[in-house]
């Protein structure tokens, strides 16, 4: 080894690893649609990644596996449902902007989102939206942000709306205090017709733009396999939809009663009967668990190597992705026809001025419970930055190892997906997998911190072993 190794050039590969490379057009919402910088309409054609629990964002290899085959498919978006902040995401959302993929992510986590049996929006609940906001505002590709995921799921639950929609008044101010850029805001609504349209509405109607979301969207599974617009509920939606002052979309969306999915419901949703209202969907999901939603494995866990993959609750979470046959082709068969062009940014702002707030939902009896008239709720201050010790799990004893290996981690052992511990709805129009609710799964903050640390420290030594060949040579 030549004795030119040195700092200075372990600075230099540093720099180069951390470029982001090709520049990548922010988007914004303006009146009901999404655009890209450029003034052309931005539509969502997205998946759900979550390969892991705590965060899908830190292994830039895998991301980079993933990502060829998102490019395939002709994915342009990921919604993410946890992230751990403290991480280094430069790899992974670097990567996903070359392939002009935008993120959605989810502001809450398995101790922080908003409970629907006892609401409250506190200090320590804000300080670590506030900190994931911090962390993805720094990446033009990050294209929204949601306050919470199926907080309100029964006509009791209502009561939960408020604080929702205190969230994203909070989170707004945050963001335009900060400087940050205009980064939407929204939430994303568990598909039930009791609740719905008064929901949508209520999160939309106040006369301050401050007090309303930036977007509404919508986990729904009602359109299953050979179905119309008129038969699969889609109708229903678009009637609900039609004059939504700000961009709604399927935050979920591909019903999987029916197989193999053929994904039919997209030539609704970018065709003429949706495509002026709906800003596009998210497909569940990437990656296949037990639910059978996939659209890629990663091979049985005796494959090449097994020791370096990561398994979790019996399905492989890393390596090669496979393709689901025949459903990854099929939805890349149906997106592959769908382009809708929508509206040029210069020609839509014409008519923005006459867009209007939703008109308030009413209270009715034995129906929706919110008073739009009553204030929302403003922030407990709470410096227990800590979640109540119901929601938080024993601190997870520091583990030894590679943590590649390791099957069953503490994070992990009581994330269970497919489990339903919340109370059943009144009525949930269309069957959504509701894995990644999680509040009684549980996040370790000192297994991530760790795991993070050796995903550093792996790209350092990668790194620093470059250069040295480098120089050596
Ligand atoms: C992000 O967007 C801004 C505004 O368009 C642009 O100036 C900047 O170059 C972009 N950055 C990257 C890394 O793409």
């Amino acid at each position: 080894m030549r004795p030119l190794f040195t700092p200075f050039a372990i600075a230099l590969l540093a720099g180069l690893h951390a470029l982001p490379t090709t520049a990548v057009q922010p988007i914004s919402a303006v009146g009901s649609k999404f655009f890209y910088e450029d003034g052309t309409q931005y539509f969502i054609k997205g998946v759900a990644y979550q390969l892991i629990p705590e965060d899908p964002l830190i292994d830039t290899a895998q991301c980079k596996r993933d990502i060829a085959r998102m490019a395939e498919l002709g994915t342009n978006a990921i919604r993410v449902y946890h992230v751990d902040p403290r991480a280094n995401h430069d790899g992974c959302v670097n990567a996903l902007a070359d392939a002009g993929i935008y993120l959605f992510v989810d502001l809450e986590t398995f101790d922080t989102s908003i409970r629907p049996d006892a609401p409250q929006w506190t200090t320590a609940q804000f300080d670590r939206y506030k900190a994931i906001l911090d962390e993805f505002q720094k990446y033009n590709n990050t294209a929204g942000v949601f306050v919470g995921n199926e907080v309100i799921n029964t006509r009791e639950g209502a009561a939960a709306t408020p604080y929702v929609l205190a969230a994203a008044r909070d989170i707004k101010s945050y963001r335009n205090e900060k400087g940050y850029r205009e980064i939407p805001v929204g939430y994303s609504a568990a598909d039930i017709a009791e609740l719905r349209p008064m929901l949508q509405d209520y999160l939309v109607c106040r006369p301050d733009p401050a007090d309303r979301l930036d977007f509404f969207a919508l986990n729904a599974y009602e359109w299953c396999g050979h179905s119309t617009f008129e038969t699969s509920g889609y109708k229903i939606l678009q009637s609900h939809a039609k004059d939504f002052p700000v961009p709604i979309f399927f935050s979920e969306t591909g019903c999987n009663v029916a197989r193999p999915r053929t994904f039919e419901d997209q030539a609704a949703v970018f065709g003429p009967e949706m495509s002026d209202t709906w800003s596009g969907s998210i497909i569940y999901e990437w990656i296949q668990e037990a639910n059978h939603y996939g659209l890629i494995t990663y091979g049985p866990p005796s494959g090449a190597s097994p020791a370096r993959l990561l398994v979790q609750d019996g399905f492989t979470r890393q390596g090669e992705p496979t393709p689901v046959a025949p459903d990854f082709n099929n939805l890349k068969a149906q997106w592959a026809t769908l382009k809708p062009t929508g509206v040029a940014l210069s020609d839509y702002v014409k008519s923005t001025a006459s867009i209007k707030p939703a008109s308030c939902p009413q209270p009715t009896a034995g129906g929706w419970t919110v008073d739009p008239h009553f204030p929302l709720p403003t922030l407990v201050h709470n410096f227990v930055h800590r979640p109540p010790p119901d929601l938080a799990p024993p601190p997870a004893p520091p583990r030894q190892g590679n943590e590649l290996t390791s099957s069953s981690t503490s994070a992990t052992a009581s994330f269970k997906p497919g489990s339903t511990s919340h109370a059943p709805p009144v009525r949930v129009t269309s069957v959504a997998p509701s894995y990644y609710r999680g509040k009684n799964s549980v996040n370790s903050g000192s297994a991530l911190r760790w795991r993070n640390s050796g995903f550093e420290g792996v790209s350092l030594v990668v790194c620093m072993s470059i250069a040295a060949f480098a120089l050596w040579l």
